[in-house]
């Protein structure tokens, strides 16, 4: 099979981590027969510094024409005192809603072999963890109107969902559930926020379509806190764009690093977007520190998701555990002081962590 793939690298770590998710999949190529073809495009802040904006008309077309985008993250120091308009992150809304992604899967997964690095007591965690949090993307308050009054003396964001953008979503949050342990918990402030109880009352009226999965409600403060209490209680989380993009920040720690989350964006039809959860590390960005491993297990989501090759996406996973399983970690993942300085060459760079998965595969 033949695959057009749109890369973005991005800012920061972006281009170093995109480009090992690139290697790996040449190896992917090569061991199944299949050739990745990859056109790199700009957004986020290497796209303001060329051509003055976050997300050129010319990126988007060429993503849309994609059979998949891989984007590694945008923003940076560089760019923060811009207006909203002109910031890196917009090209990432832009793009989201370009592409109708509204769907981001952004699984949880603790590899048994990093327990060592996940800040909660074995007893919490057990053998392991796996949620899957189901993030509204194209809605919601970072989509809303906002603005600031004219003396610039306040400023206003709004969070709104409609009926058919709660709907979509949601059934994804049922289907994914269905095909785990079919749990579902919605999380909401429908406590205080009208849009959370219309997020309820949508759920009631779906869920006699799925009777086998047995369907829960939760605060989101409450889940930031049950989270870290006991995070196995969570099969699949529905939310919407901003408490999905904080809480799956939170569960990322609960695995160890946030480098080693990935996740995949889609809609109905046309090409998914895949990118690590993660940002653009300004702090370690250009010093061969980032894990790559977020990046390249989104790699694996996108032959799972988008190109149906199960076995191709299971092989990228099993590399990884190998990898791991051999002892090799990346700083984020060291663990504490001690289990750091006994790792000795075990601790690698993000270039070399890419070489050993390639070299796994
Ligand atoms: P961040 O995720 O970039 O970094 C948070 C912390 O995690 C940092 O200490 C960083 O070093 C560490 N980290 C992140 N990825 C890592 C990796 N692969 N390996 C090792 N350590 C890793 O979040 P931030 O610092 O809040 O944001 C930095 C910039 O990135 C901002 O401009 C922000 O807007 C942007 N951002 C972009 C995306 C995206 O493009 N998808 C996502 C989040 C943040
Ligand atoms: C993410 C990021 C983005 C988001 C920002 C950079 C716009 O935090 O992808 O999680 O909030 O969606
Ligand atoms: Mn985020």
């Amino acid at each position: 099979m033949n695959c057009k793939i749109a890369t973005i690298p991005g800012d920061g770590i972006g281009p170093d981590i995109v480009r090992e998710g690139c290697r790996v999949l040449d190896a992917v190529g090569l061991k199944f027969g299949h050739s990745f073809s990859y056109t790199p495009v700009l957004a986020g802040g290497a796209a303001l510094d060329a051509t003055g904006e976050p997300l050129p008309q010319a990126t988007l077309d060429a993503c849309l024409a994609s059979d998949a985008v891989l984007l590694g993250a945008v923003g940076g120091p560089k760019w923060d005192t811009l207006p909203g308009s002109k910031r890196p992150e917009k090209a990432l809304l832009g793009l989201r809603a370009g592409m109708k992604v509204y769907a981001n899967l952004r699984p949880a997964l603790m590899f048994r072999q990093l327990a060592d690095a996940c800040p909660l007591k074995s007893e919490v965690v057990g053998d392991g963890l796996d949620i899957l949090i189901v993030r509204e993307l194209t809605g919601g308050i970072y989509f809303g109107d906002r603005g600031r009054n004219a003396d610039n003396t306040a400023a206003w964001d709004t969070e709104a969902y409609s009926i058919p953008e709660i709907e979509r979503v949601v059934k994804i949050g049922f289907e994914s559930a269905m095909k785990r342990k079919n749990k579902l918990c919605v999380v909401d402030k429908a406590n205080i926020l009208e849009t959370s109880r219309l997020w309820r009352e949508v759920t009631e009226a779906m869920k006699a379509s799925y009777p086998t999965v047995e369907l829960s409600y939760m605060y989101v403060d409450n889940a930031a806190m049950q989270l870290v209490r006991n995070p196995r209680q969570f099969d699949v989380i529905v939310t919407s764009n901003m408490f999905g993009d904080i809480l799956s920040d939170e569960a990322s720690q609960i695995t160890g690093s946030i480098g080693m989350l990935a996740s995949a964006s889609l809609g109905d039809s046309g090409p998914g977007l895949y990118e690590p959860i993660h940002g653009s590390a300004p702090d370690i960005a250009g010093k061969d520190l980032a894990n790559p491993l977020a990046t390249i297990l989104t790699c694996a989501m996108m032959l799972r998701y988008s190109f149906s090759m199960e076995k191709e996406s299971a092989a990228i996973e099993a590399a990884v555990e190998k990898v791991l399983d051999a002892g090799w970690r990346t700083g984020d993942i060291a663990g504490g002081a001690e289990a750091r300085s006994r790792l000795g060459d075990k601790l690698v760079g993000t270039k070399k962590m890419g070489d050993l998965v390639v070299e796994a595969l």
